[in-house]
């Protein structure tokens, strides 16, 4: 496999994923205070419903629930996950055992930036909280919008970095600054990683950037609504 086409920034998040896996999704579920959960639901959501029934690819799922979210649709005849770190993988299939009965969702080891898939062979392709993680968006974009049919849809769920300024968006940034690698050294064991994550943040493009670079790779009727009070954002494309 071939990581990426920046080999540095791959190997570091692979590496960090391989480490923090096993305290992956709690979390998740305490930085969150649970609500991630349902971000990935409408995620799911949004990408499938009234679509013609199909192969559905969540890119970079991870331990895989926004993979399961899209299995619960009647839409997705089958889910395929994929992504680079075959620790988070183990767990996804782990957690797809627990979740039955669901449709068949094949785990499958692969690059974001170079999807081993055909063209026009999903009915949809969504990624949850992983563009920020990849070292080309623009190009991980144009994977996801090759590999879905004309028709089909492409979702974006990402953080976004703060473009307010007021109190609210100061409470943010602190609790991400220094809150949240704390929890992440208590937690996982691991505070780098969860420095990362704010640091990731900041570099990524803001909402109507991302919308931009989703219509430079062919995509169309690119909207967004915003979650969890601003802090996190729901993109949605359609494959002409
Ligand atoms: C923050 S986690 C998100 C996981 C999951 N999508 C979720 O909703 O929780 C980021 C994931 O992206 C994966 N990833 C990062 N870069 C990747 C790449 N170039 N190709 C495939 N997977 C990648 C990591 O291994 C990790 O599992």
């Amino acid at each position: 496999m071939n990581p990426s086409n920046d080999g540095t920034k791959a190997r570091r998040v692979a590496a960090m994923f391989s480490r923090i896996s096993r305290r992956y999704d709690f979390m998740n579920t305490v930085m969150t205070a649970g609500r991630h959960d349902r971000w990935r639901r409408l995620a799911a959501r949004a990408a499938t419903e009234g679509l013609a029934p199909g192969l559905a690819l969540d890119v970079a799922t991870g331990t895989g629930c926004l993979a399961l979210e899209l299995a619960r649709h009647p839409e997705a005849r089958d889910v395929v996950g994929v992504d680079f770190v075959p620790e988070m993988l183990s767990l996804a299939r782990a957690k797809e055992t627990r979740h039955r009965p669901t449709p068949d969702v094949a785990w499958a080891l692969g690059d974001a930036l170079a999807l081993p898939f055909a063209d026009g062979a999903f009915m949809c392709a969504t990624s949850g909280f992983a563009l920020r993680n990849v070292s080309d968006v623009r190009r991980a974009l144009g994977e996801m919008a090759r590999v879905v049919r004309p028709g089909g849809r492409v979702a974006v769920l990402e953080i976004t970095p703060l473009e307010r300024s007021g109190l609210a968006a100061r409470a943010l940034s602190l609790y991400f600054r220094r809150v949240v690698p704390m929890l992440g050294q208590w937690l996982a064991g691991d505070r780098d990683a969860y420095t990362y994550l704010p640091d990731s943040v900041r570099g990524f493009p803001t909402c109507p950037e991302l919308a931009r670079l989703m219509e430079e790779v062919g995509l169309v009727k690119v909207r967004w609504r915003l979650l969890g009070g601003g802090l996190v954002a729901l993109h949605v494309g359609e494959v002409r």
